[in-house]
């Protein structure tokens, strides 16, 4: 089954600048043609390395110092110190990686899923024994079928080798992965219905306080993080801080690369390892191609459907916390979208809230009631039956949706897009309203 399909994510190879493992530590093994990295091509290739130096060497609060130390950022969203996160977690916990990715315009998991499968497990060893784990679970995204199947391959590999299992490399120290696949739920992400589904409840999110570190999946301590975050962890060990803080461009307060993306009507899409810190212009322009003939950049969004539309003139942007922080927005999953000049901001503004009012899980009142009401308004200004109190009406739904109003980050996620479109594009909805 693996490697016959020409996958999706081959496109991201990224073979228009020479690779290595100090320069892209998370994607230098990938081959051209996209095929997963299996044991043995793992092992060539340094792999498992970082395993054996931190069972050999490390304490498990080294390693945690380790890691905080570095500054390495979650790459779920959020973007929290992991360091921090585990340094906060109560003795022996549970591991969960957040593969879920059901942010749309977003597959850069799906890339260390389906081609470097024994990367992320090697990133959850080290957290697990960091974190005092014995057991961890992948919780991944029931669509992808590809990479459910990969990462099992890949964990039975790792288990016959002894990397996981009773006694890892005849250590002291035991650890073992069981993957379980959702239901297809873009509120299954957040980490906290995340964990309600992996105990066969209802993907509503818990009230924090309690965070997952003191109270989490079935009760127990619980560390959470995203597959990307456990795939910083291998090059972290084995080439240590100074490295790795120098990865990243002047001007960025984030360490290390990461995965960033490029989508839309534009000549090469795909998905690359960046320095922190790289602008979105040359992204799109040097490595994206810039706009297929015939089409025009309109407006983009830096990471995902929950983040800002920003207009060409903001290009020049960081790709960063701090860069896109000022232009009131976030990094989020870092894939650009481009929209070209045949769209139509508000359609896409209606496209974009369906989604997140079809993924609400519906606990708090101004989500399950709000965007049901931004969708029928803004489908209502698209079919030219707009009223003249409607933008106020929008803009009052945006102030009641922060932060704070409900419940999770779902609806103020939802409306960042249209605050920014409102913002951006006000003439757009002027026009449509009687
Ligand atoms: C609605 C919603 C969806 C989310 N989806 C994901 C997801 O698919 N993957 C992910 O890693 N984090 C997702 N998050 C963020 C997680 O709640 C959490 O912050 C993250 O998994 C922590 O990992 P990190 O510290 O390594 O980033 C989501 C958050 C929200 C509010
Ligand atoms: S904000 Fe939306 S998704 Fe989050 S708890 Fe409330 S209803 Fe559920």
């Amino acid at each position: 089954m693996i490697n016959k399909r020409k996958r999706l994510t081959s496109f991201c190879t990224a073979n228009l600048i020479k690779k290595s493992k100090e320069t892209h530590p998370l994607t230098w093994r990938l081959n051209k043609e996209g095929n997963a990295i299996l044991l043995n091509e793992y092992i060539q290739k340094d792999g498992y390395n970082a395993v054996k130096r931190t069972l050999n060497k490390l304490s498990p609060n080294e390693v945690i110092t380790k890691i905080k130390e570095s500054g390495l950022k979650g790459r779920g969203g959020a973007g929290f110190i992991t360091g921090i996160k585990w340094s906060l977690t109560n003795e022996k916990s549970l591991l969960l990686c957040n593969a879920d990715e059901m942010e749309p315009n977003t597959y850069k998991d799906r890339l260390f899923l389906e081609q470097e499968p024994h990367l992320l497990i090697e990133g959850m060893i080290i957290a697990a024994y960091a974190n005092n784990s014995k057991k961890g679970y992948i919780f991944i995204r029931g669509e992808y079928i590809d990479a459910i199947n990969i990462i099992n391959v890949a964990i039975k590999e790792a288990r016959k080798k002894k990397f996981l299992g009773k006694n890892i490399l005849n250590s002291e120290f035991s650890f073992d992965i069981c993957v379980h696949s959702g239901a297809g739920r873009y509120i299954c992400g957040e980490e906290t219905a995340l964990i309600n589904s992996l105990e066969g409840h209802r993907a509503n999110p818990r009230r924090k306080p309690p965070f997952p570190g003191q109270i989490g999946a079935w009760g127990k301590p619980t560390v959470i993080n995203n597959v990307e975050t456990f795939c910083n962890i291998p090059a972290i060990i084995n080439y240590g801080l100074n490295w790795y803080q120098n990865l990243c461009l002047p001007g960025s307060e984030d360490y290390g690369t990461k995965l960033m993306g490029c989508s839309g009507k534009v000549k090469n899409p795909g998905l690359w390892e960046f320095p922190m810190g790289i602008t979105a212009r040359e992204i799109f322009e040097d490595f994206a191609g810039g706009m297929i003939n015939g089409y025009k950049l309109k407006a983009w969004q830096p990471g995902g459907s929950s983040t800002g539309i920003l207009l060409p003139k903001h290009l020049q942007v960081k790709m960063c916390s701090n860069g896109i922080r000022k232009l009131g927005t976030r990094i989020g999953t870092a894939s650009l979208l481009a929209i070209d000049d045949t769209i139509n901001i508000v359609s896409l503004l209606k496209n974009i809230e369906k989604f997140f009012y079809r993924e609400s899980c519906g606990w708090c009142t101004p989500c399950r009631e709000g965007l049901p009401w931004i969708v029928n308004i803004l489908k209502n200004l698209e079919n030219n039956k707009g009223k003249y109190k409607d933008l106020d009406i929008l803009i009052d739904l945006t102030n009641q949706l922060t932060n704070g109003k409900t419940f999770c980050a779902l609806a103020p996620g939802a409306i960042e897009p249209l605050r920014s479109a409102i913002k951006y594009f006000r003439i757009d909805f002027d026009k449509l309203m009687v």
